[in-house]
This record gives C-alpha cells, sequence and structure tokens, in this order.
C-alpha cells in the first residue's frame, strides 16, 4: 500500500511519525511534489523533504516532480538520483487552478500531445524510473484515453489513476464507470487512489478490479490512522483502536513542537492536521472546531490533549 503524496500534510515529519507508529503500514509514501517553477533546486525545503538523511526508515519514498519543463525535470531527477532514489513520479493530476492553468498537474490533461513532446524529452534521459499519477481529464473524463495512448509507448513504471476530474478538485464521487473502462486499456501496472476510508473501501476496489497493482491512500489514513494495517491484515483494529489513532496525534503534536521553531507556524500545522484528524476521535463536529477557533498555542495544545487523552 502506498501513502498518497499530500502537499503540507504528508512531508517526512509526518512521514517518520507515521512509520513509528505503524511499522510496515505503508511499503512506499509518494512524497508531495517538487515544483519546477522557480529553480526547481533552489526550492529547498521541498528538496529537504527528500534528502536521503531525513528519510532512512524502511518505508520507500518516491519523490515527485510538478511541472512541465523536460530539461528542469531532468536536473532535478538526476539529483535525486545521485541521492540513491530509483524512482521519480510525474505528477499529472493537480487540480489547483493556477497551477492547472499553465498545463501543470492536470492542466496537462487535454493535450496528451504535449505530454508526449515531455516525454520524449524525458524518458531517454532519465537514469531512473519514472511512474506518473493522474486524474481521469482536467474538464471531460474523455481526456484519459488519449493520455493512456500516449503513456502506453513509454516505459512507466506504474500509473496511479485518482478518478476525478481535476475541475472537480475533490469533490462529489470518484467515477469508477471511467475507471472502468480505462484499467484495461493500461498495459502498466494500476494504482487506485481516492476515497479509501474504510476496509470494505478497499475490498470492494480490489474485489472489482483484481488487476489493480497497489492501493494509494491519503485523507483516509488520517480519519483512521490503523486504515491500512486493517487492509492488510483484513481485519478491524478495533482493540488498539482509537488508542493507537490517539498515540499518533500526540506523537505528531510533539513533533510540530520539536522540528517547527515559530509558534504561530506550530499553530497553523496543528490545525492543518487537525482538520482531518479529528475524524479519527469519537467526537463531534463542533467539539473539533472548537481547536480551530482557538488563537495561542497553549489553548490548541490543552484541546488536543483533552480530546485525545
Ligand atoms: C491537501 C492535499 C494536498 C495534496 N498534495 C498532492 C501532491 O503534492 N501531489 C499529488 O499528486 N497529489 C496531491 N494531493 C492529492 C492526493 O494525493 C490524492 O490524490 C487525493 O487526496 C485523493 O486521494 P484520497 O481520497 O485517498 O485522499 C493532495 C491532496 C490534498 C487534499
Amino acid at each position: 500500500m502506498i501513502l498518497a503524496p499530500m502537499q503540507g500534510l504528508t512531508e517526512v515529519l509526518m512521514r517518520r511519525v507515521y512509520e513509528e507508529c505503524f511499522p510496515g503500514a505503508f511499503q512506499t509514501a509518494v512524497a508531495p511534489f517538487i515544483s519546477l517553477t522557480h529553480g526547481p533546486l533552489n526550492n529547498l525545503t521541498k528538496m529537504a523533504d527528500v534528502m536521503p538523511d531525513n528519510n532512512r526508515g524502511a518505508m520507500s519514498v518516491v519523490p515527485q516532480i510538478l511541472g512541465k519543463e523536460p530539461d528542469e525535470f531532468v536536473q532535478v531527477a538526476e539529483r535525486l538520483s545521485e541521492w540513491g532514489y530509483r524512482e521519480v513520479n510525474w505528477n499529472m493530476g493537480c487540480p489547483m487552478r493556477m497551477v492547472a492553468a499553465k498545463h501543470r498537474g492536470s492542466g496537462l490533461l487535454p493535450y496528451p500531445d504535449e505530454v508526449r513532446a515531455i516525454l520524449d524529452r524525458v524518458v531517454p534521459r532519465l537514469s531512473m524510473a519514472l511512474s506518473v499519477k493522474v486524474r481521469l481529464g482536467l474538464k471531460s473524463s474523455d481526456e484519459i484515453f488519449k493520455i493512456v495512448e500516449v503513456l502506453n509507448d513509454y516505459p512507466i513504471q506504474s500509473v496511479t489513476i485518482h478518478p476525478r476530474l481535476g475541475r472537480q478538485q475533490y469533490t462529489g464521487v470518484p467515477d469508477m464507470d471511467t475507471f472502468g473502462q480505462v484499467l484495461p486499456l493500461v498495459k502498466h501496472p494500476v494504482v487506485y487512489n481516492g476515497d479509501i476510508c474504510t476496509r470494505n473501501d478497499a475490498i470492494r476496489i480490489r474485489t472489482k478490479y483484481p488487476q489493480v497493482a497497489d492501493l494509494m491512500i491519503g485523507r483516509g489514513v488520517f480519519y483512521r490512522p490503523t486504515l491500512p494495517l486493517e487492509i492488510a491484515s483484513n481485519s478491524n483494529a478495533a482493540e488498539s483502536y482509537p488508542p493507537a489513532a490517539r498515540h499518533f496525534i500526540g506523537r505528531l503534536m510533539e513533533e510540530i513542537d520539536r522540528c517547527i521553531p515559530s509558534e504561530e507556524s506550530r499553530i497553523r500545522k496543528k490545525k492543518e492536521y487537525w482538520c482531518l484528524l479529528w475524524k479519527s476521535l469519537p467526537i463531534s463536529e463542533i467539539q473539533a472546531r472548537g481547536v480551530l477557533r482557538e488563537r495561542n498555542l497553549q489553548a490548541v495544545d490543552n484541546l488536543i490533549a483533552k480530546y485525545t487523552q
């Protein structure tokens, strides 16, 4: 199972704490994207997230690149290869309007010729495997069919499909009909991603689409931190749950205090996680919102501690 890349959430701090609390739950994590705009190698925070010294755990990490500039792509990939990485993931799913409008992320999906031109210039120069993460399209789910024809012409390690459109962002439900039509057309291993929040969600996908090579989980791991273990063992972790989630939240908050110097940034980061994590606890939305209303760190900490004791 693969931990999804989530900008601001599944960076190295979370990956480390998660692995400490749930060793072996994920075999792989795709790291949040490194953008090629504004000089990729100058993007120190993003590169630091995948620096080998920060990523010595058992969970293997696949760095991800967002952009359409072949030379910069290869330049970043070369650095990653020097750092020992054997695979890089190309983001063709990012739905942010500013990104998509510039033919990056999901904004590339309506332009299969552009995708081909980029792959022509990148693939022969890569000294590592390339995987891709896509949506069904930017504005129409027809787009994926042309994209798959292009991807089938290149050596691609895996294709992760999140069956929504870019313009949907995260609203609506995954379009499983189109996913089912596309799946047999992809000649590379396909990873399914989207709205896996319970063990039954995973079972449903594996049963209906046995050819899916792996599952990628994003938000679901915050809603239910034991989820990948439950899927892997095909059992409900009811006995250790929610104590396991509470322990994970507590450790995450401790690491935020240890690693983030500014008090304001710590508050912001804790609230970002809390927006998803509260669902793993037996509390109401009204109680959860109380944390988001607090302005000072001590008050945020006190409330989170109260709900995770
Ligand atoms: C806050 C946030 C940040 C994300 N950042 C990235 C990213 O950096 N790269 C990427 O490919 N997808 C990113 N995604 C998309 C997720 O990887 C995933 O495709 C999406 O959340 C659907 O899967 P889920 O339903 O399991 O969460 C992000 C999603 C969210 C909500």
